[in-house]
Order: structure tokens, then sequence, then C-alpha cells
């Protein structure tokens, strides 16, 4: 999610670390300019053929060059989602449609928090996708691993109010807190038309509150994560703000804990331990007022609670029962997601974002390697190994940091007693290591075709032009950028790399914006604000957007070749909506993808949301959903 506000604590560290660099940056992206510039002039070259007069079609010599192969979708913004000529979106599940044999029909006028555990939960945003063997009839069949990452109470309830608060009860909060977290969904598809398995054994809700998990790895059962109700340090009751993720090659499902700051009201005096630590990820932010009724998210009276959040939750969605474990060897912080892959000498290295201004990127490898052959084998993988956080040099260089207790100033001095410590106040650790502080990391994903890793920068409006560095070159940087990462001799365990910005965003047209694309982009397809991203199966990048100018959407961004930095736009979210999740079937042939918030917008509310997407009835609200499409005809998307 997109919002305002964030960032300013790690602003002003930004302001003591980086140093000014205008000229050295300048003198770079003049010459990634004149690289653009040659390729473009050599090639592009726009023709009124098939399949769409708007499509720009690109040949060296009788080789058709460009891979997004549809007709581009024009800008605009409606009520209704839209999607490229000769495509069909479809809605699969909506927030409120029922789960399990028992649950019971969605009646956005009677919220209960029983009800909301039974059925789909709240502004979808991660999609993983789990195959499963064939159905009957050969049916096509998987499971969507779904995060929930935080409630719109303005257009969940209809008593809600933007001045008073007496509308929040302990039973709308209830609500909230069962809304949110993640789901197991079974989905099969029978001649290409997907379907929810209501009442299948995977299917599964997990919630902000009563889905007991474990904390496991080196800071579980330290005495920081030790509460009243929970001596031990290794048990929470749930997961909250589950923002983008991952999928393992072990088919776990990663869930990144992203804006948990919200989720706390209260006050720690400012001598207390853990005040140092809260301030820096903007403890307590109270955008929820659960803590009036659960102690636990009450800083005042379990000033370590919020320790418990802020982690990546690892889940099997192939056994319903097994109880969640938060990896804490992975840091805490905002997860965006946690895209994984398995690197040439069989370790497994997870790639991570932290999204706030002037926060970090930062990648773990495993110590052990991935067994292909016992799934059980990598069951704990993600408890042992090393996390880093990167540096972006300004000569395009990349060095990822280790943030190992003991190691260059992680140490007592530093009030660092333990890998606990640094686990725990990760950010702290990476400001002291001297990692970079970029503008807002949202996904960070890992080509499966070409091993080069891009990391979607959102956007930073606090970035002033005298924080701009090489890999964040423009203040107030109102549209993002997306950078590519080459890990040194293709090892994603290697220590170095490089790093190169494919586009930075916004409307090329513009030259006070000094966004930058490849010369055949259209004013349709480019964009702002780079959130999630995901490769297809053959290995197209797909950025979806939350914040774009005027409506956000799917695009599909060139990689390589003579078109890398060009994009296309494909979908449009209905107005209010940002896009995420964008995941592939194996096969190529279906798109899932998830809208939040959709309706939402200044002041919108039950009653007036700026559209009642997707049932458009009178009196149901908006209600986020899992749209899938599909070529018509039904073959592959692309090709
Ligand atoms: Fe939940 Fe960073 O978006
Ligand atoms: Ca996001
Ligand atoms: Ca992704």
């Amino acid at each position: 999610m997109n919002k305002p506000g964030e960032g300013h604590d790690a602003r002003q560290r930004l302001e003591q670390t980086s140093p000014l660099m205008q000229d050295l940056i300048v003198a770079r992206l003049s010459r990634r300019n004149l690289i653009k510039g040659a390729v473009a002039g050599a090639l592009v070259v726009a023709t009124g053929c098939s399949p769409s007069s708007r499509e720009v079609v690109v040949r060296s010599g009788s080789v058709e060059m460009g891979r997004f192969l549809f007709p581009e979708l024009a800008r605009g913004i409606s009520e209704d989602q839209a999607v490229a000529d000769g495509y069909t979106a479809e809605v699969l599940i909506r927030w409120g449609d029922p789960l399990f044999a028992d649950s019971p029909v969605f009646d956005p006028q009677h919220l209960t928090a029983e009800s909301q555990s039974r059925q789909f939960g709240y502004n979808n945003d991660f999609i993983g996708f789990v195959p499963l063997a064939p159905g009957e009839h050969g049916a096509q069949r998987g499971l969507l691993c779904v995060n929930h990452e935080y409630t719109s109470s303005n257009l969940m309830f209809q008593e809600f109010s933007w001045v008073f608060r007496s509308w929040i009860t302990k039973a709308t909060c209830d609500v909230e807190l069962a809304a949110h977290g993640g789901s197991v969904v079974e989905v099969e598809a029978v001649e290409g038309q997907w379907r929810v398995v209501v009442g299948s054994a995977f299917n599964r809700r997990l919630m902000a509150k009563g889905s007991p998990m474990l904390l496991t790895g080196p800071a579980a059962g330290h005495e920081r994560l030790r509460t009243s109700f929970d001596p031990t340090g290794t048990q929470v009751d749930g997961m909250v703000n589950n923002c983008a993720g991952g999928i393992t090659a072990w088919h776990t499902w990663l869930s990144g804990e992203e804006n948990f700051d919200g989720c706390f009201l209260g006050e720690v005096d400012q001598t207390h331990p853990e005040a140092r630590n809260h301030a820096l990820y903007g403890i307590p932010d109270a955008w929820y007022q659960w803590g009036r009724f659960y102690p636990g998210f009450d800083v005042s009276t379990e000033p370590r609670s919020p320790n418990h959040y802020g982690w990546v939750v690892e889940i099997d969605p192939l056994q319903p029962t097994s109880t969640p474990k938060k990896r804490t060897a992975l840091g805490r912080l905002k997860h965006e997601g946690a895209e994984s892959i398995v690197a040439l000498n069989g370790r497994v290295v997870v790639y991570m974002g932290d999204d706030e201004k002037f926060e970090h990127v930062y990648k773990f490898v495993t110590a052990g390697t991935f067994n292909a052959d016992d799934r059980q084998a990598n069951a704990d993988l993600l408890d042992h190994g090393t996390l880093y956080v990167a540096r972006f040099n300004v000569d395009g260089t990349l060095n990822w940091l280790s943030l190992v207790h003991g190691r260059g100033p992680l140490t007592a001095q530093n009030d660092f007693y333990s890998q606990a410590d640094v686990l725990i106040e990760t950010r702290r650790a990476a400001d002291l290591v001297g990692a970079t502080p970029m503008d807002r990391p949202e996904d960070v994903q890992p080509s499966p075709r070409t091993g080069k890793i891009y990391v979607m920068l959102t956007n930073n409006d606090e970035r002033s032009s005298r924080q701009v560095d090489a890999a964040n070159p423009r203040a107030d940087n109102v549209y993002g950028h997306i950078i590519e990462i080459t890990e040194a001799g293709g090892d994603h365990t290697a220590e170095s790399g490089r790093w190169e910005i494919l586009i930075r965003g916004g409307d090329p047209s513009d030259v006070s914006v000094g966004a930058l694309w490849h010369a055949s982009t259209s004013e349709h397809g480019w964009f702002g604000s780079p959130d999630n991203v995901a490769f297809d199966a053959d290995g197209r990048m797909w950025v979806a957007t939350d914040g774009n100018d005027g409506c956000d959407g799917l695009w599909g961004v060139e990689t390589d070749g003579p078109l890398r930095g060009a994009s296309r736009a494909f979908y449009r979210a209905p107005i209010g909506a940002e896009v995420c999740g964008p995941c592939f079937t194996p096969d190529g042939q279906s798109l899932f993808l998830a809208i939040q918030h959709p309706g939402d917008g200044e002041l919108a509310s039950y009653d007036s949301p700026e559209t009642r997407w997707p049932d458009f009835k009178e009196l149901v609200p908006p209600r986020p959903a899992v749209v899938v499409i599909r070529k018509n005809g039904g073959t592959k998307l692309i090709g």
C-alpha cells in the first residue's frame, strides 16, 4: 500500500550518511541515455500491422524482437477494470466469499468476526500458485496463497465515521483482525474456466488473531521477544499487514509482514529499552484501535509485543494444519516480499525490500542447500544462514554487507549483544554497516531466466536534492524507478555485483520529470510507482503499480534485447485500486491479479465509494478481489 508520511526517522539518518554525488550521477545517467538513444534510433519502426495499429513492432533483420505481442491498452480511468483487446479478466474470488462448506453468505451490513474468519479476507496483495496434481477429467488444480494486507474500514463498515471514533467497538476490531492475514484457496480449471473449490481440505484462513504461529531462528526465545502472555518468546497469535511474499522451491509460502507499526497504540517511556527500537519502525502508529481490547497491541502494557511482528512468515499450504513459522533469521523490517531462487551451489537466496522511504534492500543466503528429493529436508532451511544488506556504489558496483553479530559495528559497543539483537533491530544494524537508503524498496525479484534481480523502488517524495545518490537519482521522486542487479559471476550467494537503472518512472514527454524509457514506449506505456513484479513462463517481466498517475495497472517491461526499457500497458484497475500479486500459472495460460482497495479515495465511504466494483450493486461496497486473465481462445497469454 502507498501511505503518506512514511520515513521521517530514516530520513534523519540519511542526512548523516549520504554524500553529495550529483556530478557523478549526471555523468552516469548521460551515458545511459546516449546508449538508449542509439539503440532506439537504429531499430524502432512504428508499423500499422496487426495486431493493432497502436502497436510498435521492432525488427532486426527478419526477427521480431518485441516480447509483449498484444494490443496496448489505452491510458484511462473507469469504475470497471479493463484489459487489452483479445483477453478476458474475470473475478475469481472476492472479499467475503466462502472458503468452507459452512462459510456464511457475505452480508456486508452485518459483518462479524466469526463470519469473516470463514470467508476470504480483505485487501488481497501477494498471490502465489502452488500446483496440485490434475483432478478428474484432467482439471488443472492449484493452491492460491493470498495475503490480506490491511483493512479499509471506511469502505467495510457502514457505521464508519471520518470524524468520530464512536463507531469503533470490540466487534469492529474483531472483524478487522479476522480480515487481515492470508488465505489458502484451492482453485481448479476445467477447459480454462477457473473456480474456487469451496470446502477443499486445503482451504485455510490465517488471521491477525487466533492463528498460532512460532518464532524460529536465532532470535526465537530471546528475552526481547518474551511478553506476559508468552514467557517463552516463541509464540505469536497471528500475522499482520502481510503484503507481498514468495513461493519457495519446496512449495512453501513466504509472507512478509509490512506496516506492523499501525497495529500498535499506547506509548513507552523514552528511557525504556525498546524505545529506540520502536522509534525506528514508527511504533506506535495507531491505525487500528485493537490495543483498546487486546493488550498485545498496546505498547504501554506490552512494550515488547511489537518485536513479534515485522518478520517473514513461512506457511506450508500443502499441510493445512501445520504451524506457520516466523523466520527471524531473515530480519525484522517492513517486509514487502520474499522472492527466492536456488543458487548454483544449492543454497537458497531470498531477496527482500524494506518498504519505507530511505530503507534498504536485503538478501538472505541459507547455510544449507536445497534438497529437491526430500521436501521435509528443507523444512527449516530458512532458520540458518546469513542476512545481507545492499550498498549501491556510485561506480555501478554493489556490495552485500553481512549483518552478523560481532562483525564491524554490530557489537556490544552499539548495544548489539547477540545475533538476536541484530535481527530484532535490523534497520539500525543496516544503517551502521553503511547500507544505501533507497526510495521505498518494494518487490525484489530474481528473473528465473537470466538470474538478474529487479528492485521496484516505488517512490520517495521526501528525498531532497541534497540527498540524491547514484542509485536514487531524483529528488522528490514521485514516480519511482527500477534497478537491475547482476550478481558477481551469476552467483546469487556472491557478496558483490553490479547494478544499473532499468527505467525511471513518469511521463517521458515531460522533460522536467526526468523519466527514462526505451523510445518506443507509447503515451500509454509509461507508468509510475512500480510495486509488485513477476516473470511469466517465458521469462517476460510484468510490473504492477500502486500510485501510478491516474490509474494503477499492469505493464509488460522489456528487460533485454534492443527494446530494453520499453513498456506496454496490459491491464487497468478499477478506480481507487492498486494492482498486486501478479502470478502466472506454470503453463503461461493464466494470470492472477489481486485488486486491492477498489473504490477508495479521499473521503470515500461505504455509502459513497468511488466504484462498487465488482458487484456494482447498491448497498454492496466495493470488494477487493482476485481476477484471472486469459487470452480469448484459451492459449498461452503471449504467443
Ligand atoms: Fe504493502 Fe509496500 O506495499
Ligand atoms: Ca506493495
Ligand atoms: Ca513478486
